[in-house]
């Protein structure tokens, strides 16, 4: 991914992270704003060039833009295994044909190039197409947070 694309692409990648954090009852929307902002200069220090973090593009042998990945290496951490994928998008009109699963095949490649033996990731509950697309990858649950609403 160009500094360009990357500038253009993390305001609506950011509001992703946030209206999934607020749908699973993990920020209010009050607060959504001022906590993706800290969070992403935590995460993203130095924009593209932050160390360990990876961007890319999914293009078409046409060169229709596709999908995209944000995925983070740091080979000696012992809790994921060396890569975490942060994001991985498939751009609406093209979901549902296999390309998800092509990405994810992709970031597979990358973090072991980067020297990566295990690859982690977060999945919100609701998110059912998702889940499918790691569970089938044989992908398996580390770690479940539940919540009830009281009333
Ligand atoms: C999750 C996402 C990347 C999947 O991409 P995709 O190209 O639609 O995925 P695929 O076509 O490869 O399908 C993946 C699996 O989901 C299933 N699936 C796809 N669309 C589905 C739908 N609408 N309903 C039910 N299952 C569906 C496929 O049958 C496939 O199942 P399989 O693994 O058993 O073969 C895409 O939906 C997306 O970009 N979502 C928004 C961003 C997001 O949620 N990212 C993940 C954050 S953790």
């Amino acid at each position: 991914m160009t500094i360009e694309e990357f500038e253009a692409r993390i305001p609506a990648v950011m509001d992703g992270y946030v209206a999934e954090q607020i749908r699973a009852g993990n920020w209010s929307a009050v607060d959504a704003g001022e906590l993706a902002r800290v969070e992403q200069h935590r995460l993203l220090p130095l924009g593209i060039a932050t160390p360990g973090m990876h961007w890319y593009i999914a293009r078409t042998q046409a060169d229709e833009i596709v999908g995209y990945l944000w995925l983070a290496t740091e080979p000696t951490d012992p809790i994921t295994g060396g890569a975490w994928i942060y994001a991985i998008e498939v751009e609406p009109g093209y979901r549902g044909r296999g390309l998800g699963h092509q990405l994810l095949d992709a970031a597979e490649l990358e973090a072991r190039r980067l020297g990566a033996r295990a690859i982690a990731l977060n999945v919100f509950g609701a998110n059912h197409v998702a889940r499918q697309l790691y569970e089938s990858s044989g992908y398996e649950v580390t770690s479940l947070q539940m919540r009830k609403t009281l009333h």
